[in-house]
């Protein structure tokens, strides 16, 4: 099976209905023409986001432009079964049965009204996974075409190398950013380069806008000095900065503003100095290194 292509930049639906911005269906469908105005063909879901709302919403704003299925990609991911409105639960768990794996990717296809998802992810490891579980549910998923791929998140490298004996593993999508540095040095991203598993970096902006700490003031302080060098604004240097890594990492951009969208979007056409990485890297940590 040829495997989807994915764009550079993924746009994170998590913020755009109940989470956060509160998009009405009109506005989400016109975000979406935005992302694909921008090359970012690639819409990163979950089941739960939205408290298990933001699926659907998503599916129907995609579905009000009838845009060819070829010219966008679908990611989204089950696992984490909290409790909500939606799912009246008790407490909050991880669920990878086979059972559960196979009715979650039926739902989530009916909410997101497509026939088969580019990318599945298992959102979280679960103490309770058997590998070989996982693995036969991902095998009937391909085998019936309701998946194209699969992948996990927020995995280490030792469960990794544990479900990899058993099924093969496209992608981890992990948090990585300027502000969250241990993938570059627990050997995480080594792991995905040597197996050919693709890493995409959730809240790709890490605690930037977030916090006002010492750490995000020296990286703002030098990516302002900075985006004057490359001409393009903080948020793209921090998502650039990313992008320069061999790993090819591709950022997951959770932003619900179009300006602030178009602004990373301008990080691919950035070629990054190896020094100025190196000197972001060091105002992260502070230190220069050994
Ligand atoms: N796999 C997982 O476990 C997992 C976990 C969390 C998230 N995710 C995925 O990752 C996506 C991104 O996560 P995220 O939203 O945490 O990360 P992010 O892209 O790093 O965004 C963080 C925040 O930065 C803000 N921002 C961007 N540019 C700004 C600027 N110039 N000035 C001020 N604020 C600015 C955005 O707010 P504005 O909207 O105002 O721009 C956004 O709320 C999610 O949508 C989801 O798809 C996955």
């Amino acid at each position: 099976m040829e495997k989807p292509s994915f764009s550079p930049l993924i746009a994170g639906t998590m913020k755009w209905g109940k989470w956060g911005a509160q998009m009405p269906q009109t506005q989400m469908s016109r975000y979406i023409e935005h992302c694909l105005s921008l090359d970012i063909r690639t819409f990163d879901c979950a089941a739960i986001y939205g408290g298990y709302t933001t699926e659907a919403e998503f599916g129907a704003a995609l579905a009000d432009l009838s845009i060819e299925r070829k010219d966008f990609r679908v990611i989204t991911k089950c696992g984490i079964e909290y409790p909500c409105e939606q799912n009246p639960i008790d407490l909050k768990h991880y669920d990878c049965t086979f059972d559960y794996i196979l009715s979650s990717v039926e739902r989530s296809l009916q909410r997101l009204r497509v026939d088969s998802l580019d990318l599945f992810l298992l959102h979280r490891p679960s103490p309770l996974m058997d590998p070989e579980v996982v693995a036969a549910a991902i095998d009937v998923l391909k085998k019936t075409g309701k998946i194209q791929s699969f992948g996990v998140s927020n995995f280490s490298t030792s469960t990794l190398s544990l479900l990899g004996k058993h099924v093969a593993i496209d992608t981890n999508q992990i948090q990585c950013s300027l502000t969250h540095l241990s993938p570059f040095t627990d050997g995480t991203l080594d792991v995905h380069l040597q197996n050919k598993i693709s890493t995409q970096c959730w809240n790709p902006l890490g605690t930037l806008f977030s916090n006002k700490g010492d750490r995000e003031g020296r990286i703002i302080d030098l990516t302002t000095s900075l985006s004057k060098k490359y001409g393009v604004a903080v948020n793209a240097l921090c998502i650039a900065w990313l992008l320069k890594h061999p790993a090819r990492l591709a950022p997951v951009v959770g932003t619900a503003n179009e300006k602030h969208l178009s602004e990373m979007a301008e990080s691919v056409q950035v070629e990054m100095e190896q020094i100025d990485w190196f000197r972001l890297y060091s105002a992260s940590t502070g230190i220069d290194v050994p």
